[in-house]
């Protein structure tokens, strides 16, 4: 038994060291460890010797056993450690490589607009007030001395929800809200969303207004010059030239509405498609509030003056960034907002 045991293990070592991979070093540990491997064969033998025999005879097959493990497992470690050398030597891992970047969002430019709008106006000192886009006869016409016959009511402006309610069709609305709530002084700006039956280059049907107002004993039309050039030198730069023209709001009296040089031909082509040759852009509405608005808020026109503007930021953005159709705005193609 001796020998056969002595066999095996030369077999089992030349097997071993010819194991170059990890599969078959685990065929040859079954082949002679395993449950139905050669060394359970001479454990089975054992049966058959005598009992002091036995003892010897099982030590020397466990020897044997433990001999070959331990050769089995050294073998595994370097097959493995070979393995890793190899695979240090000829793997390749660039670092300088650029990552993998992910697509990122970009602010909508008519809210980079409103934001820059909201900036402005803050840093003047402008708190900002917020109203109902679902708004009622009285705060979107009748407060504001729209009188009921006036047609900016009509059914081709105003979108109506029933005879009472309807969307807003401006932001002034948030005047009388805001003066009914708290006395004077005031200076709030009130941006939103606003609704009007139009539709076509220059007009959606949803589009945003920033409101401001200010309210204080003694403010004048210079005051409103003076704030309203300061936004607009601000927002297209100092060089721009600015036009008061006398229009008309029924909640402000006397009205104005602002124009800018126009930003494409500087005023000097006739034949310019945005401005349409006259050299000028108009940009925002405004006037003295009228002594009807004091009232129907309950605030003495005796004692308090102020005045509104009412700026469109499409209008505004269009100019900034030289859109010339309004709809891109709200057909939202990527193509077109990742520019801003
Ligand atoms: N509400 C007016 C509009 O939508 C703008 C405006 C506001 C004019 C405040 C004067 C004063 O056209």
């Amino acid at each position: 038994m001796r020998e056969r045991l002595e066999e095996l293990l030369k077999d089992a070592r030349a097997e071993i060291e010819k194991s170059g991979v990890k599969d078959s070093l685990l065929t040859v540990k079954s082949k002679y460890l395993g449950r139905k491997g050669a060394l359970q064969g001479f454990f089975k033998d054992l049966g058959s010797l005598a009992a002091d025999e036995r003892k010897r005879a099982g030590e020397l097959i466990n020897t044997v056993k433990n001999s070959l493990e331990s050769e089995i497992e050294t073998r595994l470690s370097a097959i493995h450690a070979a393995e890793m050398a190899r695979r240090l030597k000829t793997e390749k891992l660039d670092v300088t490589l650029p990552g993998r970047s992910r697509p990122l969002g970009s602010i909508h430019p008519v809210t980079q607009t409103l934001y820059e709008v909201e900036e402005i106006f803050t840093s003047l000192g402008f708190g900002i007030a917020e109203g109902p886009e679902v708004e009622v006869d009285y705060y979107n016409f009748e407060a504001l001395n729209i009188p009921r016959d006036h047609p900016a009511r009509d059914m081709q402006d105003t979108f109506y929800i029933n005879k009472e309610v309807l969307l807003r069709t401006h932001t002034s609305p948030v005047q009388i809200r805001v003066m009914e709530e708290q006395p004077p002084p005031l200076r709030i700006i009130a941006p939103g969303t606003v609704y009007r039956r139009d539709s076509d280059v220059t007009h959606t049907p949803m589009f945003h207004q920033v409101e401001g107002f200010m309210v204080d004993t003694n403010i004048t039309f210079s005051n409103l010059k003076g704030v309203l050039t300061h936004f607009l030198h601000s927002l297209f730069g100092e060089n721009i030239e600015v036009r008061f023209r006398p229009s008309f709001f029924p909640f402000t009296e006397p009205s104005a509405e602002v124009d800018i040089r126009c930003v494409i031909c500087k005023g000097k082509s006739s034949a310019c498609r945005v401005c349409k040759g006259s050299g000028w852009l108009e940009v925002l509405g405004s006037g003295m509030i009228h002594p009807e608005v004091f009232r129907s808020v309950k605030y003495d026109p005796e004692k308090v003056s102020g005045f509104a503007f009412g700026i469109g930021i499409e209008r505004i953005a269009m100019l900034k960034y030289g859109i010339d159709d309004i709809r891109l705005f709200f057909e939202n193609d990527v193509r077109f907002l990742a520019q801003y």
